[in-house]
């Protein structure tokens, strides 16, 4: 067994500002985690002690047509609690429902919770598939060191998401294109009002049967790039996954849309450097200005961007390719350069929930300007080759390593 690292403990003028009830739980907190500093407790989230409570009423399935992304749910989902004493705790799958959470509890007041996005698909053998998990717990993780929440045990996690999987087989649906989407979610349970490392915490996945992101399916998308509006900056939380960075992007989204545009192209500092789109990774295939060269363009990882795993998975079969790639930090005014001197070939987004989403055109400082689209393929050619081979790899009909049955 593991020991955690000793959870940080209230310094006594910020437990004096808090209530009785809470006063009292801080109390008790700081002094178990004190007393049982040396003793050990569980880092791991150990599947032997999964337990399993079937729900008694399953839900009628949703006919695939009808499933709109992240509307419905499966019939279990799986809980995992931390607490200073004794660590991680025995997993649970349980009915999906209402968690039983502390209104105090510091993830409802500060944010303090981070999540991820993840799919499960079936093949042609009725086989349960994962798609690079592993990565997303080690992400989830990297969250989780930010917000000094608890770490997972990435492992464990992924034993019991088995587990889950199994569990929901039959939410999976049976056909290309659609997947289970997982949520995995890690959030601080610690009921104190002080702005404080969380104590306590909860781990829980739900599932959700899904079909294609946008409710248009494959069609290219417009984008709206406005400076007003930032993502994510040095220092900030841009490179985690943290719910924060969702709900500021809410508002800009919708004057986005309410301007007829599908998806904001986020821009950071004075040059306007262009740093994610929406919810996704940005992707631009040109010729460079100065070799003439075909190349992959986006952002580099310099903390403000998302790790994205479709990012990464792009980037690695475009070099298998032979495609140059560029990860390097580039301004709107080099893309419309592109543009303008007809050297831009074709554009898209990258993130899990919509794979790959085409770009046709972009809006900046009241102009739109076209991005090149294959009518045929309501597509650029890399896009749809890339959206093509992912889904195949996904699926398991392309045998790769990225691909994983859950045994
Ligand atoms: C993704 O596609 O990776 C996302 O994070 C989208 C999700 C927030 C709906």
């Amino acid at each position: 067994m593991l020991r955690n690292k000793p959870q940080a403990t209230k310094t006594k003028s910020s437990a004096r500002k808090v209530t009785k009830l809470t006063k009292k739980t801080v109390k008790r907190v700081s002094k178990r985690s004190q007393s049982t500093a040396a003793t050990p407790i569980s880092s791991i989230m150990d599947v032997n002690k999964l337990t399993i409570t079937h729900n008694p009423k399953p839900k009628a399935k949703v006919p695939l047509k009808d499933l709109k992304f992240g509307h419905t749910f499966t019939d279990h989902m799986l809980e995992i609690d931390f607490t200073p004493e004794e660590g991680w705790g025995a997993p649970r799958i349980v009915p999906h429902g209402p968690l039983s959470l502390d209104p105090a509890a510091s993830s409802l007041h500060y944010g303090l919770q981070c999540f991820e996005g993840m799919k499960a698909y079936l093949d042609d053998d009725k086989n349960i598939r994962l798609f690079r998990p592993e990565m997303n717990f080690k992400r989830m993780n990297s969250s989780a060191d930010r917000l000094l929440l608890p770490r997972i045990d990435e492992n464990g996690a992924l034993k019991c998401l088995e587990k889950l999987l199994q569990t929901d087989k039959s939410w999976i649906p049976d056909q290309y294109g659609y997947s289970l989407y997982l949520r995995p979610t890690l959030i601080s349970a610690t009921p104190f009002l002080g702005v404080a490392p969380p104590t306590h915490a909860k781990f829980f996945v739900i599932a959700s049967p899904v079909g294609p992101y946008y409710p248009t399916g494959f069609a290219p998308v417009k984008l709206l790039a406005d400076p007003q509006y930032v993502r994510a900056w040095p220092g900030g939380t841009g490179n985690i996954k943290c719910g924060g960075n969702y709900a500021l992007s809410i508002r800009p989204q919708r004057m986005a849309m309410e301007r007829g545009y599908q998806q904001l192209l986020w821009l950071f500092g004075e040059d306007h450097q262009v740093t994610e789109v929406g919810t996704m990774n940005q992707f631009w295939f040109m010729k460079s200005k100065k070799t003439g060269q075909e190349e992959l363009v986006t952002a580099p990882l310099d903390g403000t961007i998302l790790p994205g795993v479709t990012r990464d998975s792009v980037i690695k079969l475009a070099r298998s390719w032979g495609i140059n790639v560029r990860e390097e930090a580039y301004t709107i005014g080099e893309v419309l350069d592109a543009v303008n001197d007809g050297r831009m070939i074709e554009a898209f987004g990258t993130g899990t929930a919509a794979i790959v989403s085409p770009v046709k055109a972009l809006g900046f400082d009241g102009k739109d300007y076209d991005i090149p689209i294959d009518a045929a393929l309501n597509a650029g050619k890399l896009t749809n080759k890339i959206a093509d081979t992912l889904q195949d790899i996904q699926f398991g009909k392309t045998p790769h390593e990225w691909s994983k049955v859950v045994m």
